[in-house]
């Protein structure tokens, strides 16, 4: 039986804040009070003056999932372990349906990657084929706590896409088991419409990656998908939401949940621009600085539930400046830096840090079934959390990452990134330096 108790720290939760003592035994928060006294063979850590955040839940990664051209950078293996840096002490990922797998045998093959992984994790249930077989799956999966699919309005190219009077039926039967429907909100039609006017994808510059996948797409998407979830009474998690319109839209539907991302929040279409312009080449692309603006409104409004990395890194290589732009590998890396670069902005923009903890454990963990023992610190539940030097706000920080990547997004943006966090009772991350943490756990909806 191990003790810790963490002294004094001012315990940032999703409706408040206190200076509170935290004793953790093993894995979890047995009380957390005002003042504790410490028990015999307790560890103590003085968080005089530091913040105490939840640890993050990250509802969208990628790790190591295969692209055309190979795979994305990091498995959970490379990537875990950078996660835990920034603060994430929970994953979400995403199975890959290959081709004459069922659901299940894709969910299995992903959990046995995903055992490699140093921060626990969960795994949302891919449906890129749509076939009687596999509808007939859906409800057994969500017994079984693996409550949330997702399905992809566009990728027609890869085979990866759903019409959307397939995705009616998928959310039918979601919706009658209460599972959860991940979209990512494209419109096939609108991308091909503007494509086509760039004579079939040639065109090396990355802007045409951005043009050749309209805000419009996102608009038309989420009308579509919102209409499906009000008339199949399944709640809808619109992934990687970018744009000002797709906002607006999204809050006229109740059953939609909106994510958006750490890029979309922090760069903008300028970054197509700069000689390594290819780099940012992610879908949805990078979009006005109007539209993230109207992402932070949409944050501070609650019409934003959370905020995921969809960490899916490439590194310099993979990605050569003067491919066409049709086949740069799409996504970014950002697991790492996500908590830290958002609470600088936070800090610099003035805005509560209940709301961050909202966006990025406690509404992460009630939307995925989590919420029993995780996004919160609660006596009883998961000891997952930071300790956070407020003074620590810098923008020197790229040397200390854990990444095994190249190249990241966010040089020269202010982060804090925190000096410990604390995985299930273990202290993964000591006085900033990473232990060599145990494996993470294989997470269930409502288990
Ligand atoms: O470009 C991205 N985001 N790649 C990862 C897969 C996805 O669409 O989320
Ligand atoms: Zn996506
Ligand atoms: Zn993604």
């Amino acid at each position: 039986m191990s003790n810790l108790l963490i002294t004094n720290g001012l315990v940032i939760g999703a409706r408040g804040q206190e200076i509170q003592d935290i004793l953790i035994r093993d894995e979890l928060i047995v009380t957390i009070s005002p003042q504790i006294n410490p028990p015999e063979n307790c560890r103590i850590i003085d968080a005089n003056a530091k913040w105490i955040f939840p640890g993050v839940i990250d509802p969208h990664t990628h790790m190591g999932i295969p692209i055309k051209s190979g795979y994305s950078a990091d498995t959970f293996a490379s990537g875990s372990p950078s996660a835990l840096h920034g603060g994430v002490t929970t994953i979400l990922d995403f199975s890959v349906l290959e081709s004459g797998q069922t659901l299940r045998e894709s969910l299995n093959t992903r959990i046995k990657l995903a055992g490699e992984s140093l921060c626990d994790v969960g795994i949302h249930v891919n449906i890129t084929r749509f076939e009687p077989e596999i509808l007939a799956e859906i409800p057994d999966l969500i017994r079984s706590g693996y409550n949330s699919f997702k399905v992809f309005t566009t990728y027609a190219e890869a085979d990866m896409m759903l019409t959307y009077d397939q995705i009616e039926a998928v959310a039918t039967i979601i919706g009658q088991h209460n599972g959860i429907l991940m979209v990512h909100s494209e419109d096939n039609d609108v991308i091909r419409r503007a494509s086509e006017s760039f004579a079939g994808g040639t065109q090396t510059h990355p802007r045409y990656h951005g043009l050749s996948r309209p805000a419009e797409a996102e608009l038309v998407a989420i009308n579509r998908l919102g209409e499906i979830s009000s008339r199949t009474n399944c709640t809808i998690y619109i992934v990687h939401l970018n744009t000002a319109a797709g906002l607006a839209k999204a809050t006229e539907y109740p059953l939609l949940k909106v994510e958006t991302c750490p890029h979309y929040l922090l760069l903008s279409e300028k970054m197509y621009e700069r000689p390594d312009g290819q780099m940012f080449v992610s879908s949805p692309p990078l979009r006005s600085i109007a539209d993230s603006e109207a992402l932070w409104l949409g944050l501070q409004n609650g019409q934003i539930h959370t905020i995921g990395s969809d960490h899916c890194p490439f590194c310099l290589g993979d990605k050569p400046a003067g491919t066409p732009y049709q086949d740069i590998p799409n996504g970014m890396g950002g697991v790492e830096t996500l908590f830290p670069t958002l609470l600088a902005q936070f800090m610099e923009r003035h805005l509560n840090l209940e709301l961050l903890v909202r966006l990025t454990s406690s509404n992460p963990a009630a939307i995925f079934g989590l919420d029993h023992f995780k996004g919160s610190l609660k006596a009883g539940f998961h000891a997952d959390l930071m300790i956070v030097d407020p003074w620590s706000i810098s923008t020197n920080w790229e040397s200390t990452l854990h990444t095994s990547l190249d190249w990241n997004a966010y040089t020269n943006f202010s982060a804090v990134f925190p000096e410990t966090v604390i995985r299930r009772g273990e202290v993964v991350i000591d006085k900033a330096i990473m232990n060599s943490p145990s494996k993470g756990l294989l997470l269930k909806a409502g288990s």
